[in-house]
């Protein structure tokens, strides 16, 4: 039996991961955050009421203590915000809540460099969430930034604030020819910010290895998906971190020797935000079919999700890289509608069939994807609850994506609410 587990994302983001972590955390005793910021955006119904998690472990739902790790960049006026209107929703957030001291922090200067940096590469942009994702991990990698430790020393806090500011104000205005930024009103946030967090500002690494000592429950809650991790992604088309299993690792102060397992998250066809390539991205026409039913509109940003059929590659990539027990699959109902439904199982490149995801995106640009085509089903899931409630077909659709992937489904989500979740084993067991 697993007394830790870490749930990631397998495609490009968006998989379901928080409607799979709030099953995992119903059982958990700690539910961890280790990398992103508010550029996630996880979506859990508890009833008839929509949440949205950015910062906030989706654990919070449950009333678990959740943990914001060292691997996430976390603006404060953000997360107090979040905190605010969750706590406006009945969700009590502070006495559950502790943030690692080793955060990174995420500044209006970052939001205003990656805006201007954004507009400066005009058709090549990323088409990122505006959240300074990206500029505050090039700070902590630059080793320039300001942790969340930083809030607990105000002289420090300010010096740091003071340079930081300054050195910007330079680059915005002397590289993007943008307007600089005043540091009073950034301190004055900074300085609130640090007060109301102080509480709880911790050291993180020893309670979460402590829980595990004990035989608690820790679940790790990914954000972003595989194909978005800064190294192994279709860079530069990615995000800033670590979304693969090992990220949850670094992210959290724990060894790989204390996971127990990984379930990798994925929809039953694949989706997109941003720019970059999707291989197997349907027409316009139907991914504007698909978009009501499969709620595809960014929790972060509500932009349209450009929508592709199921890539088996990009499962088999995922599957080298976190080497998951098993798939959860989500959005199954979503394809409820189709009579055939093509899959794709390796791509065609100068008449050669490959694999595995090419690292080139010059390569990738000339892929053809190649697809088996599986008989639907033409009949509504939503209600199933077990998987002999699904019609054969669907059965046969979710064992076709374990013979390709040589990875068992454990769990398969036919909606976006609770109930609509089908088990194949105990979540814990
Ligand atoms: P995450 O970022 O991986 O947590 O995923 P998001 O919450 O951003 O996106 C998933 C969207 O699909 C949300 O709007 C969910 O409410 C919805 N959703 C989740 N699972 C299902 C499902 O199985 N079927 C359908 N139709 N919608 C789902
Ligand atoms: P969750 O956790 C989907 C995408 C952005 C953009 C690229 C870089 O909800 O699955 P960034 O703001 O991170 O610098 O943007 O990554 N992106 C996501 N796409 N789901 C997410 O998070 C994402 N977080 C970032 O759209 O293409
Ligand atoms: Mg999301």
């Amino acid at each position: 039996m697993a007394n830790s587990i870490v749930v990631f994302g397998a495609q490009w983001g968006d998989e379901g991961k928080g409607r799979v972590v709030d099953i995992y955390a119903e059982g958990a005793d700690l539910v961890v955050r280790s990398q992103g910021g508010s550029n996630a955006g996880h979506t859990v119904f508890v009833d008839d009421k929509q949440y949205a998690l950015h910062l906030v472990p989706t654990g919070i739902l449950r009333g678990k203590r959740c943990l914001i790790g060292n691997g996430m960049v976390v603006d404060p006026e953000y997360l107090l915000r979040e905190i605010a209107t969750l706590e406006a929703d009945g969700i009590p957030v502070r006495p559950h809540l502790l943030i690692s001291e080793n955060v990174t922090l995420v500044t209006p200067y970052h939001k205003a460099l990656e805006r201007a940096h954004e507009e400066f590469l005009g058709g090549r942009k990323i088409g990122t969430t505006l959240q300074g994702i990206g500029q505050a991990y090039m700070d902590k990698y630059g080793r320039t930034a300001l942790r969340a430790v930083d809030l607990l020393e105000p002289a420090i806090l300010e010096q740091k604030l003071r340079e930081n500011v300054e050195f910007k104000n330079r680059m915005l205005a002397g590289v993007y020819g943008a307007p600089p930024l005043e540091f009073q009103p950034i301190w004055d946030a900074f300085q609130r910010c640090a007060q109301e967090l102080a509480p709880m500002i911790t050291d993180t690494p020893p309670l979460i290895n402590r829980a595990l000592d004990e035989g608690r429950r820790v679940l790790f809650e990914g954000a972003q998906g595989t194909m978005l991790d800064v190294d192994f992604g279709t860079y530069p088309f990615v995000t800033s971190s670590h979304p693969i299993a090992a990220g949850a690792c670094v992210g959290a102060g724990v060894s790989p020797t204390r996971i127990g397992k990984v379930v990798g998250t994925a929809k039953a066809y694949t989706t997109r935000v941003g720019a970059g390539m999707l291989p197997t991205e349907v027409s316009e026409d139907l991914a504007e079919r698909m978009r009501p039913v499969g709620r595809e509109y960014g929790t972060t940003t509500g932009r349209a999700r450009r929508i592709g059929w199921l890539d088996i590659v990009v499962l088999r990539k995922a599957a080298v890289l976190s080497a998951p027990d098993s798939w959860a699959i989500g959005h199954l109902d979503v394809l409820d509608e189709f009579a055939t439904i093509p899959v794709c199982t390796g791509y065609r490149w100068r008449g050669r069939l490959l694999d595995a995801f090419p690292n080139s995106l010059q390569v990738l640009a000339e892929c053809e994807p190649v697809y088996e085509e599986l008989p639907g089903w033409q009949q509504p899931t939503p209600q199933a609850r077990k998987l002999s409630d699904l019609p054969g077909n669907a059965r046969r659709y979710l064992n076709r994506i374990t013979e390709l992937t040589a990875v068992p489904v454990s769990m398969v989500l036919v909606g976006p609410r609770r109930d609509q979740t089908i088990l194949a084993a105990p979540p814990w067991d």
